[in-house]
């Protein structure tokens, strides 16, 4: 079962990665071409949101049954550790509060581009961070690709 939460969590990453990717190239081009906030962008916002918040649950899952969550006085000190317990955990929830913040703000925008730019940066900065705090194989800390 938790082999495959792991799995789980592990494929999503470029099931999100994809669809981030997706949101950040339609609302710049929406915003730079001035275009209306339509119903599929509102969805794919949607399918992003929901998606993210699957893999928060499934991250949670796996901190707390793996028991990243017990700290030793090497946690900090030995990278592997401090990478799950803490940098992977602080990262990735920063990114999702901003693909959160991205839809409950934008809600409250009239102007079609403004909302665009807003989901434009809030999704760029998550980007960022998603992909800085995924555990590629060059990281060095025993993961693979899937
Ligand atoms: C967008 C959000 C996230 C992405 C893209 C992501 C991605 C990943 C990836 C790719 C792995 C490596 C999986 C493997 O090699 O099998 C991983 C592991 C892990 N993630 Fe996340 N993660 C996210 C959010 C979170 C959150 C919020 C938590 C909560 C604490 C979390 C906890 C974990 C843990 C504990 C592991 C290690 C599991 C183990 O012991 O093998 N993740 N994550």
């Amino acid at each position: 079962m938790l082999t495959g939460f792991g799995h789980l969590h592990s494929a999503n990453r470029y099931i999100l990665l994809a669809l981030i990717l997706i949101v950040i190239f339609t609302s710049f081009s929406k915003w730079r071409g001035k275009q209306s906030y339509s119903v599929q962008d509102d969805k794919l916002n949607l399918i992003t949101f929901i998606l993210t918040h699957i893999q928060l649950l499934l991250g949670f899952i796996l901190y707390f049954a793996k028991g990243w969550y017990q700290f030793t006085p090497s946690t900090m000190k030995v990278p592997a550790l401090r990478f799950f317990s803490v940098e992977h955990m602080v990262g990735m929830l920063i990114a999702i509060a901003l693909i959160t913040l991205a839809r409950i703000k934008g809600k409250k925008i009239a102007e079609a581009a403004k909302r665009h730019k807003l989901t434009f940066w809030y999704y760029v900065i998550a980007l960022i961070l998603i992909f800085a705090s995924i555990p590629w194989p060059f990281r060095g800390f025993g993961n693979d690709w899937f």
